[in-house]
């Protein structure tokens, strides 16, 4: 059971300061990331700002989290603008009425922008209202790189009552029996309540408000319960330093506001030069042992045609398998067997493999993660991560057509980065030589609708409950198309930190021109796309889980992005096949991809997580020594 709130606000008149239940209080899973309940998107996941996982799990410290004191909220700066124009539309539209105060939190919007969510106002100083999102207009003139019909709406309450049949079926149907391949039901972003604020505008209301943003587990009960009678679906309140947290603003007689005083807005800081120049290896040795096997090109085509079932998939016992199926909702999805194909393949090369196995919806799910440990004289901690997905899309075509849910080759989404992972093996584990950072290939399972991230988000709760850290991620996700067969563009994408900035930043300006005259392709053009360039394109992939977290992170990708090549064919559909595979292109920008993990691992060898190898040696000589001198 859990605990119900009775109380919906209190309001105590001690020297006049009022004492409001926020909405925040209602959070019931504090620390979500490490609860065993982990898809993807059934849930808005809390924008943590100040400390974030990274941070609180690992003890770490940085510019805007500072894990002993706690007094200032930090917020992106993009934040402010926006909040200032939507603040004066909702103003503006209750103008007539007597609003002291607004409750409202920021989240992660659509497209990787952040925004608001405005909850409810304070009427009267006696009641609370919802806003009511089908009436209120926004302003166009948002201070952001998109234009108006692009910037990611703020977020307003929506009022789903159990009763109605419609509503029922939003809050709790099955993902299988949606209309859409993208849609979930809303039952994780419910707040819910037992009647509404609105039908008592002008006097103090009653309405009891239970707890919110549950977790899945808990459908069946609330389904069942008869007080939980309204679904107020909302993205749950944002996280300062880890805890649950929502922002009072409060509003003036002449509708003038301002925002708290310990708000500190922030921009992303650019790496400096001294910054990119301490994390540069100190020498060219990934370089020097950097080497394309003739075969790198042929290996790549057949095992595009091997993996996105055009052609078998062998076995050493000569078994052959055809790959069909490979959605992780899918109950007879293939996904194991492709995992154990991907195991011999490393056996042969004698690396090391671990299966990482969970379970959804009771099906058994696995990422493989791939070891290939450093072998120079300097070795540190947190290992550099390479990441692909196994998992497919459902076709769009076909869902549109016959409303049957059938996985795509996903040729390009995303067998392309998984050739680049298994490719890379035998390569890296040769630059490892002098390197001084684990590298591990990590192949995820269900990144796609509707898993959404699912293998991501258990191999990052993982990586908290082992408290081991992680140098930085590089993602590899459809490299393998091109719309315009001359365009050079190949896109780096960063995640939201300075690190990553810095090491897209080496990856453009250090490791492109270092490796170009080697690469298959010549006249590529990579471009650094930050995390707020509406060009980017790390938001749909599993990079968001990175950045939300506040792991450093890298996306590869061809040029797609909401602008461009968005609604071409072959994403998510029948057409995703190796005929639309640009093969030079996707082989390029895997050897492109892989230099810069190989670099990568060489980083930052002297920092203070590192440590030099050498004085083990030597222990191990010392002792061997004296084992010697014992054994006479
Ligand atoms: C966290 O790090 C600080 C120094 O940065 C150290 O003083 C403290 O003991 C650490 N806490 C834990 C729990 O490791
Ligand atoms: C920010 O200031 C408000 C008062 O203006 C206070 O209630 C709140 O606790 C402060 N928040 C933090 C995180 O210190
Ligand atoms: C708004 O409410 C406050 C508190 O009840 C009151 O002091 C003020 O006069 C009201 N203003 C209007 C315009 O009704
Ligand atoms: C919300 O606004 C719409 C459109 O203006 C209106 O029809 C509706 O009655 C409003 N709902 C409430 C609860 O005020
Ligand atoms: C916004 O940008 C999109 C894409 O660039 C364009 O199609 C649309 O017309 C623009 N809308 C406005 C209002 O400028
Ligand atoms: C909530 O308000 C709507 C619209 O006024 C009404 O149809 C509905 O019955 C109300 N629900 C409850 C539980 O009071
Ligand atoms: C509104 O009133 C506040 C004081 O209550 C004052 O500081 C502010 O300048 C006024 N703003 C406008 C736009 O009149
Ligand atoms: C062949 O090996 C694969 C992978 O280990 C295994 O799944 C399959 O059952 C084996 N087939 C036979 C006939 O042994
Ligand atoms: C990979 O490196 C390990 C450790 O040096 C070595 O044992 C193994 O043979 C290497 N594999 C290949 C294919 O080079
Ligand atoms: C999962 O399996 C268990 C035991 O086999 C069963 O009790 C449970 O109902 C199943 N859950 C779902 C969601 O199918
Ligand atoms: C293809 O890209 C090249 C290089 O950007 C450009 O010059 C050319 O016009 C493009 N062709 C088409 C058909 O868009």
């Amino acid at each position: 059971m859990f605990r119900k709130v009775i109380i919906f606000f209190l309001l105590c008149q001690e020297n006049n300061v009022l004492c409001i239940i926020p909405l925040c209080s209602y959070v019931t899973n504090g620390v979500h990331y490490l609860q065993p309940f982990i898809s993807g998107d059934d849930q808005h996941i809390p924008l943590y700002t100040g400390c974030k996982p990274v941070n609180s799990e690992f003890n770490i410290t940085d510019t805007n989290c500072d894990l002993a004191v706690s007094n200032k909220i930090y917020l992106p700066d993009s934040l402010k603008s926006a909040g200032e124009n939507q603040l004066q539309s909702i103003l503006k539209h209750y103008k007539s009425m007597n609003i002291t105060l607004i409750e409202l939190w920021p989240t992660l919007g659509a497209f990787g922008f952040y925004t608001w969510v405005y909850a409810r106002i304070f009427h009267d100083e006696t009641h609370w209202i919802w806003l009511n999102s089908s009436s209120i207009e926004f302003s166009s003139t948002v201070d952001s790189p998109l234009n108006e019909s692009e910037y990611p709406a703020p977020y307003l309450p929506q009022l789903l009552i159990k009763s109605n049949a419609n509503d029922h079926f939003e809050i709790f149907t099955d993902i299988l029996s949606l209309p859409s391949l993208y849609m979930k039901n809303v039952f994780g972003d419910c707040l819910w309540t037992s009647a509404n604020y609105t039908n008592s505008l002008n006097r103090p209301q009653l309405t009891k408000i239970y707890s919110g943003w549950l977790p899945l587990e808990k459908m069946n009960e609330i389904d069942q319960d008869l007080n939980h009678n309204i679904c107020v679906v909302l993205p749950q309140p944002f996280r300062v330093n880890g805890k649950p947290y929502s922002l009072f603003i409060n509003i003036k007689q002449n509708n003038s506001f301002q925002w708290p005083s310990n708000i500190s807005w922030y921009t992303i800081p650019s790496p400096s030069s001294n910054d990119i120049l301490k994390t540069k290896p100190v020498s060219d040795v990934w370089y020097n042992d950097l080497q394309w096997p003739k075969t790198f090109a042929d290996e790549w085509k057949s095992n595009m045609y091997r993996l996105t079932g055009m052609q078998p998939l062998q076995y050493e016992n000569k078994t052959e398998i055809y790959l069909t199926r490979k959605s992780s909702i899918q109950t007879d999805n293939q996904l194991m067997n492709l995992i154990d194909y991907l195991i011999e393949q490393y056996n042969k090369l004698n690396i090391q493999t671990e299966k990482q196995i969970f379970y959804w919806r009771n099906i058994t799910q696995a990422n493989l993660i791939v070891y290939i440990p450093a072998r120079g004289s300097y070795r540190c901690d947190e290992p550099v991560v390479f990441i692909d997905h196994i998992d497919t899309a459902f076709e769009e075509d076909t869902f549109d057509d016959t409303g049957k849910r059938r996985s795509t080759p996903g040729a390009d989404d995303n067998v392309s980065g998984l050739i680049a992972l298994l490719q890379s093996a035998a390569i890296l584990n040769k630059t490892q030589e002098n390197a001084c950072r684990d590298i591990w290939l990590v192949h995820v399972t269900g990144e796609e609708y509707p898993a959404a991230s699912l293998g991501i988000s258990h191999f990052l709760q993982q990586l908290f409950i082992k408290k081991q850290p992680i140098y930085t991620a590089v993602i590899v996700d459809m490299i393998g198309h091109r719309v315009n067969r001359s365009d050079p563009i190949v896109q780096v994408n960063a995640g939201d930190t300075t690190k990553s900035l810095l090491v897209a930043e080496l990856a453009v300006n250090y490791v492109y021109p270092r490796i170009k005259n080697h690469l298959i392709l010549q006249n590529l053009r990579p471009v650094l796309r930050r995390w707020s360039d509406p060009f980017a394109y790390l938001y749909n992939t599993d990079g968001v889980r990175f950045v939300e977290y506040g792991f450093n992170c890298l996306l590869f990708n061809e040029h797609i992005n909401y602008h461009e090549n968005f609604e071409r064919e072959g994403y998510h559909d029948t057409f995703d096949t190796v005929n639309l595979i640009d093969f030079e292109y996707g082989q390029t920008v895997s050897q492109y991809a892989i230099a810069t993990v190989a670099m990568l691992s060489h980083a930052e060898c002297r920092s203070e997580s590192c440590w030099k190898e050498a004085n083990l040696v030597l222990i191990a000589g010392l002792s061997l020594f004296l084992s010697i001198l014992y054994a006479m």
